[in-house]
């Protein structure tokens, strides 16, 4: 399988917040390729999309078709464009990378699409931030592999069609509520990832330190596992920390209690949590006594972007239950107040 990375999918460096929890979802090193796995079986998580894709996958081979448009969303770090790659891989085809903020003009989709062999994938990440004007040329390619477009102005005025090579795009979001229902409704595969059970990040965390040649205790990649947020490229950042602290601190050993101790350097409590979703929940507990509070309010408080506390910080604290979504607003949760008792007596980082 090859992968070209020719449209940059990083985002703007000027439009984006530098992301919390070491999650950007373009570049995170942690994610490295050679963490990555390439086939399905490989890929630990995830059962039910596993099980369709496999479907999905033998048929369309079996046709000779691509495999049908696919739009994945959910939480950043959970394996996304990891999937994208393992897809194309199953095909025996290409993946290209791009994203949505990186494709601006009707053109770069253009080029992105004539330049893809048959059944390759087009990986778009961020999706739900394609322009307006890219989004239309998308329909047809989509739907009837063509491109039509506008040449000369005026009594001039014509329409070339572009013909595409049959392909498979996958669309990457963390907003599915953000996509505009005609694009939502061109993907023939749609699939929301969950956060990984922690008997999933101990797999993963097994295999990576594998990988890594690095020789753990099973209880401590347990404790990194319980600790990663249910999200494999964290758990995979926390191990090379853990590794790095064990190379320095205690000869390469990494037992339960190296983890305990270098992920008490990094500022991540026994639950996974870190600076920001702390300073999240106490600020909703200090400034607006526990809530209700608008996500914008909330934002300017903590002078964060509003877009990451959405994307990155709310899900994972919505789904421990420490945090409420109401039509008011976000509020604390019982167990919410409860992590910011005990962050205020000083029994987790503060
Ligand atoms: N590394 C990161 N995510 C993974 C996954 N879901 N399965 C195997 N290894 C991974």
């Amino acid at each position: 399988m090859a992968t070209e990375r020719w449209v940059s999918a990083t985002k703007q460096p000027t439009d984006l917040p530098d992301p919390p929890h070491g999650l950007d979802p373009g570049t995170d090193p942690s994610l490295g390729n050679a963490l990555r796995p390439t086939r399905l079986d490989e890929y630990i998580g995830q059962a039910e999309l596993k099980e369709r894709l496999r479907i999905a996958i033998e048929a369309a081979k079996s046709r000779s078709e691509p495999l049908d448009h696919l739009l994945l969303h959910g939480p950043p770090g959970l394996g996304k464009t990891t999937l994208a790659h393992v897809v194309a891989s199953e095909m025996g085809a290409s993946v290209k990378v791009t994203s949505g903020p990186a494709l601006t003009k009707g053109t770069d989709l253009v080029g992105a699409l004539t330049r893809l062999e048959a059944n390759d994938v087009l990986f778009i990440d961020e999706i739900h931030r394609l322009p307006v004007a890219v989004e239309e040329f998308i329909y047809p390619a989509m739907e009837d592999l063509r491109i039509d477009i506008a040449v000369d102005a005026g009594v001039h005025a014509r329409t070339v069609t572009v013909t595409l090579k049959p392909f498979t795009l996958i669309g990457a979001t963390t907003r599915a509520g953000l996509l505009s229902s005609p694009l939502r409704s061109r993907f023939g595969l749609t699939h929301n990832l969950n956060y990984y059970e922690p008997g999933e990040l101990l797999d993963i965390l097994c295999r990576s330190a594998g990988l890594l040649s690095i020789s753990a205790e099973r209880d401590a990649l347990e404790r990194v596992a319980l600790r990663s947020r249910g999200t494999p490229r964290i758990a995979n950042r926390l191990l090379r920390r853990v590794r790095d602290y064990a190379q320095v601190r205690t000869g390469g050993v990494i037992s339960a209690t190296t983890v305990d101790e270098a992920l008490a350097l990094e500022g991540v409590d026994e639950i996974g949590l870190d600076e920001i979703d702390r300073r999240y929940l106490t600020t909703i507990h200090k400034t607006y006594q526990g809530g209700p509070v608008g996500l914008e309010a909330l934002a300017a408080t903590m002078g964060e972007d509003a877009g990451t506390l959405a994307d990155v910080v709310e899900p994972f604290l919505l789904q421990r239950g420490l945090v409420a979504r109401t039509t008011r607003g976000r509020e604390l949760t019982k167990d919410g107040t409860d992590r910011v008792r005990k962050v205020i007596a000083g029994e987790v980082w503060t």
